[in-house]
């Protein structure tokens, strides 16, 4: 089988494939690709393993000659036309379950690090401003006995709540659909309509997909809703939030601060973003641990392994 693989990932995938006899072409390089170079170099390829900024659509889709299957190299997989590639009969695949933990931990770690100003407070100590203890520098936000409001409360989101618990907190949220009772006894979670969640959490984390119907969940309306002393952060895809209007309302002091790692047109900010003290920005590292990304390397190569083996893929993203 020949493997393309659109941009450098940890070796474990790729050192598997190597010894199942597949020829393997990774682009090594520091610019991304463009689509048209990706094209070609995937057209006669038989497996394509793909970056979750890579557009793999329609046209993308329809120009390959051989592939059998698209394992994205991400859980997310709202960068490729899923649609097209049924109907040309191409599996796609994802990397579920595998990153829980370490996006759980960056949605966390943006939650202190807005709350409790660790990156303004690091910034004024490396600025040579700390002369002393003060009553009043940097104060924050408590989490203890705050409500927590979790937007997607599937495995990253129950694995936030799960942290919400240790830290003291309330949790409730919302969900397409409710969850089982066993479910919501175990993280104590209250079930809420999405306009009840912005109006009484204190820290709104975000854990949809990216589809059609959350595209701008949470919009200028729902933003309208939030505490002024509430906190947002975004750790799955920009696009369910407008950025414009959040940016907006951070900058008023409508709201007290957010975490981003995902934006609305990644990689640009909204304009402005950049100079609010009362946001953190990150470039998108929710899964960035080294065993993580291990493991989705060995997740991507099973799937382009199953799919050698005659097997359906094991995370196929289609029933
Ligand atoms: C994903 O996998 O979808 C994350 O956004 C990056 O790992």
């Amino acid at each position: 089988m020949k493997v393309f693989v659109t941009y450098d990932i940890p070796d474990k995938g790729i050192k598997m494939l190597l010894e199942r006899g597949c020829e393997v072409d990774v682009y090594k390089g520091e610019e991304f690709l463009t689509k048209e170079e990706m094209m070609e170099r995937a057209a006669d390829a038989d497996a394509i393993i793909t970056q979750l900024r890579d557009p793999i659509d329609r046209e993308f889709i329809y120009s390959l000659k051989k592939a059998k299957i698209i394992a994205n190299y991400a859980v997310g997989y709202n960068n490729i036309d899923v649609g097209a590639a049924r109907e040309r009969g191409i599996y796609v695949t994802n990397t579920p379950g595998v990153l829980t933990e370490a996006t759980a931990d960056i949605a966390f770690a943006l939650i202190l690090a807005v709350a409790r100003r660790i990156v303004e407070a690091d910034r004024f100590v490396r600025e040579g401003k700390f002369v002393g203890w003060k009553p009043k520098l940097f104060l924050g936000y408590d989490l203890f006995g705050k409500t927590i409001g979790i937007v997607g409360m599937g495995r990253i989101g129950q694995a936030v709540a799960r942290r919400a618990l240790g830290f003291g907190m309330r949790v409730v949220y919302h969900n397409r659909r409710r969850l089982p009772e066993d479910i919501e006894h175990q993280y104590h979670a209250t079930y809420l309509p999405l306009d009840e969640l912005m109006k009484v959490s204190d820290f709104i984390s975000i854990h949809t997909p990216l589809t059609k119907e959350t595209y701008h969940l949470i919009d200028r309306e729902r933003i309208s809703l939030m505490k002024p002393t509430a906190i947002l952060v975004n750790t799955a895809r920009g696009p369910v939030v407008d950025e414009q209007a959040l940016y907006e309302a951070l900058k008023e002091g409508k709201i007290a601060g957010a975490g981003f790692d995902v934006y609305e047109n990644e990689p640009e900010l909204t304009p402005g973003l950049e100079k609010l003290d009362n946001v953190v920005l990150l470039p998108h590292i929710g899964s960035a641990t080294y065993e993580t990304r291990e493991r989705m390397s060995e997740m991507v190569a099973l799937n382009i392994i199953d799919v050698m083996e005659g097997r359906i893929p094991r995370n196929l993203v289609y029933e």
